[in-house]
């Protein structure tokens, strides 16, 4: 019989009460220092009924970092901070896991800690525009082509984050390797233009990813770590000219660590960072070359996430902007209830409004 959306799973050593989790959601309010903003433990406990919360990408050292006020995960302030929201998701009985995060060529000057452009595979720019520390928008720059052992320090910079994220109490960390981020611009070949062991083949531009895992797996074990993987959606103008050809052997090459988690974003065309492909069938071999849980996401609402589900293609779903204004999403699911619209000129940046302040279902009917 297929599980329902309300069903618990265990992703290896997670055990979550139902298959709806709250997908990563970037917001921008990180205080002096890269450090949560103190209303992040309420904003994130109110979300607490959902079966796991990926936190908010988090950069894992100061050249990772390409938009104003993320958090890190690098120093003893910010595992602070974190420390507050994961204390209080703990105590609403919810799990949450710290989203790893390196932008690469994403980054701009303004944010790295030598004012120049920030590190890639290749030094090919992204199309397009991007956000100045100050919110105001910039053209991407062409990053720096990263040399061996700067590649080196940077899985460096992944362990030691990772190490943190335990510091900081998660349950475990997800590795942000999509949405034209630096592992997604080793990946895919619009992006990764070297002749040495990380680019050229496929099995060469699976490489960082795959030392990346490892790297992390030695620190968290794999039943803790999962994966973050957008095969199509061309985020950050970052594209493959055949995902296929990528993203079945990435899920076969992932298989043998046995993570705790595939999360993938490639749910219903035609919202943000969801997928421009042929997504139903992508996703299903992804999912049997992957061969442990995979978590679907891009668009869905209650009715397609099922689909899903039902289809083959998912064992669970995570929501993005449907639970950043519903913190009571599971809730409002189950019983069909209507849902509050999300404030986009709240998501990025500000304080409590658009942020702690949508009403729970109670408050609606009352
Ligand atoms: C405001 C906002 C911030 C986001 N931040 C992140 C992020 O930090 N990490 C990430 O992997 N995806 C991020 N995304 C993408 C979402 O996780 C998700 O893939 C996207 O919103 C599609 O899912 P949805 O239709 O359920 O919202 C963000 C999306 C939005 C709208």
């Amino acid at each position: 019989m297929t599980s329902s959306l309300f069903d618990p799973i265990d992703l290896g050593a997670l055990k979550l009460k139902n298959r709806i989790a709250m997908a990563p959601l970037t917001r921008s309010r990180a205080v002096e220092g890269e450090v949560p903003n103190p209303l992040a433990a309420e904003y994130y406990a109110q979300r607490a009924s959902v079966g796991l919360i990926v936190s908010e990408a988090t950069q894992i050292s100061r050249s990772a970092q390409g938009y104003p006020n993320t958090p890190g995960i690098f120093t003893e302030a910010q595992v602070q901070g974190w420390k507050a929201v994961t204390d209080a998701v703990h105590a609403r009985g919810g799990l949450i896991v710290a989203q790893l995060w390196h932008v690469g060529r994403v980054s701009l000057s303004d944010y790295q800690p030598d004012g120049l452009p920030g590190f890639a595979p290749s030094a090919v720019a992204a199309e397009g525009q991007t956000m100045k520390p100050d919110f105001t928008m910039a053209p991407f720059q062409t990053p720096r082509a990263l040399t061996i052992p700067q590649i080196e320090a940077i899985i460096a910079d992944y362990v030691h984050a990772a190490e943190m994220a335990r510091k900081a109490g998660f349950d475990g960390v997800e590795i942000h390797a999509a949405n034209g981020y630096l592992i997604d611009q080793f990946l895919k070949d619009g992006s990764n233009k070297r002749d040495d062991r990380y680019g050229g083949s496929v099995e060469n531009r699976l490489r960082f990813m795959l030392e990346v895992v490892s790297a992390v797996v030695a620190v968290w074990g794999a039943d803790r770590v999962g994966i973050r993987l957008s095969p199509s959606n061309g985020a950050n103008s970052t594209m493959d000219s055949d995902p296929a050809a990528v993203f079945v052997p990435a899920a076969a090459a992932l298989k043998p660590f046995g993570l705790a988690f595939l999360h993938l974003i490639e749910g219903e065309p035609g919202t943000p960072m969801s997928i421009k492909g042929d997504a139903p069938q992508l996703a299903s071999d992804i999912r049997d070359a992957f061969g442990g849980p995979v978590m679907l996401n891009g668009g869905l609402s209650r009715a397609t996430a099922e689909k899903a589900m039902t289809e083959g293609r998912a064992d669970l779903v995570s929501v993005g902007v449907p639970v950043l204004s519903n913190p009571d999403l599971v809730e409002r699911w189950k019983t069909n209830a209507p849902l509050n619209a999300p404030d986009k000129a709240t998501f990025y940046g500000g304080g409590a409004k658009g942020y702690t302040d949508y009403p729970f279902l109670e408050t609606v009917q009352a």
